[in-house]
């Protein structure tokens, strides 16, 4: 067992050992908000056991700190945008998009001490979510791009949304999206209901280290580790259904999945986007019964140690792409308290 302290949003170095897997996640952008959500008043969320305030600075960018004062330790998301950064609604310091405090009220002569900061992480804005890149970014260098499917940024599209939160680790979440043979079973009063419960046709291909692609029906789903799903039809048609979701580990024991049922086809019938929104969280809530019921809560820590069938296999591949994560020294990951 590690004696290394453990520190949220810390990466690895070598010679450091993992203190139980299901703490380690990996990063990369995460969505924590919907757009629309995040107007003048800063919010509080939490991704990967930490409290994070973000917010929308005067040019409408938004940015992202860690959620408590460096003064006295008050919820930022109490405080308020202005001009020069966001300001504390207990002593009025403001701390700029970098974290760096620029105002102390009560001393406005005295120089700005050192320790007046913030730690402060990347934020943006696409395809109506704000994501977080939850790591320091050593100054002058950029985080990684944030890569989407097109169909989210693909204006044919009429997006409908939808979330939920799970009281399940991230990757129970990411298998149960991945699973065919749970379709006829979980799903049958809703999609799975003319799906047959024997699997005979599944197709399944790793046309790359991140990907998973399964045609199974007429429906291709295609993965991407760790946490982006999209399912669109396996042929080109006229018109076009999609759906997509992201998973955001809010610790060790929730996620909250983000979703989009995209279609092409009666775009502007009124109230049809609150259906299919209200219907993708139907089917979320048939999923999430089970995935909360399973134990142990993240995946096990070896492939034999739960049974696996030919269904399973594209399961069977992302806990080999997650073991080879966790093993990987070169890959960004972070240890939650
Ligand atoms: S606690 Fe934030 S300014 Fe004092
Ligand atoms: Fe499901």
């Amino acid at each position: 067992m590690s004696t290394v302290p453990v520190q949220p949003w810390v990466g690895l170095s070598a010679n450091e050992r993992l203190p139980s897997d299901e703490t380690v996640f990996p990063i990369t952008w995460y969505a924590v908000a919907w757009s629309r959500e995040l107007k003048d008043k800063p919010h509080k969320r939490r991704l990967l056991g930490e409290d994070i305030v973000i917010y929308r600075d005067h040019s409408g960018h938004v940015r992202a700190l860690t959620a408590y004062c460096a003064h006295r330790g008050a919820d930022l998301s109490l405080g308020r945008c202005t001009a020069a950064g966001l300001t504390c609604a207990y002593h009025g310091w403001t701390f700029a998009e970098d974290g760096e405090c620029v105002r102390i009220p009560a001393h406005p002569d005295r120089p700005i001490p050192d320790f007046a900061k913030m730690r402060a992480y990347k934020a943006q804005e696409r395809a109506g979510l704000i994501w977080v890149y939850p790591a320091a970014v050593s100054a002058g260098q950029a985080p990684p791009e944030l890569v989407l499917y097109p169909e989210l940024e693909d204006g044919r599209f009429t997006l409908s949304p939808y979330d939920q939160r799970w009281q399940a680790h991230l990757t129970r979440v990411v298998e149960s999206v991945l699973d065919v043979a749970h379709l006829a079973f979980v799903h049958k009063r809703t999609i799975g209901r003319r799906v047959p419960e024997a699997i005979t046709r599944m197709q399944f291909d790793v046309p790359d280290t991140n990907s998973i692609v399964i045609e199974n029906g007429g429906g291709l789903l295609h993965y991407q580790f760790p946490h982006q799903w999209l399912l669109k039809p396996s042929k080109a048609t006229g018109s076009q259904f999609i759906n997509y979701v992201t998973f955001t580990p809010v610790d060790r024991q929730e996620t909250i999945i983000y979703g989009y049922a995209g279609r092409t086809f009666a775009r502007s019938i009124p109230g049809l986007n609150a259906i299919f929104s209200r219907y993708s969280r139907k089917i979320l809530t048939e999923d999430k019964t089970i995935v909360e019921s399973q134990h142990p809560r993240p995946i096990p820590e070896a492939l034999q140690m739960e049974a696996h069938v030919p269904a399973d296999a594209p399961q069977v591949r992302f806990r080999q792409r997650w073991f080879e994560f966790l093993s990987n020294d070169a890959e960004p990951k972070v240890i939650l308290k």
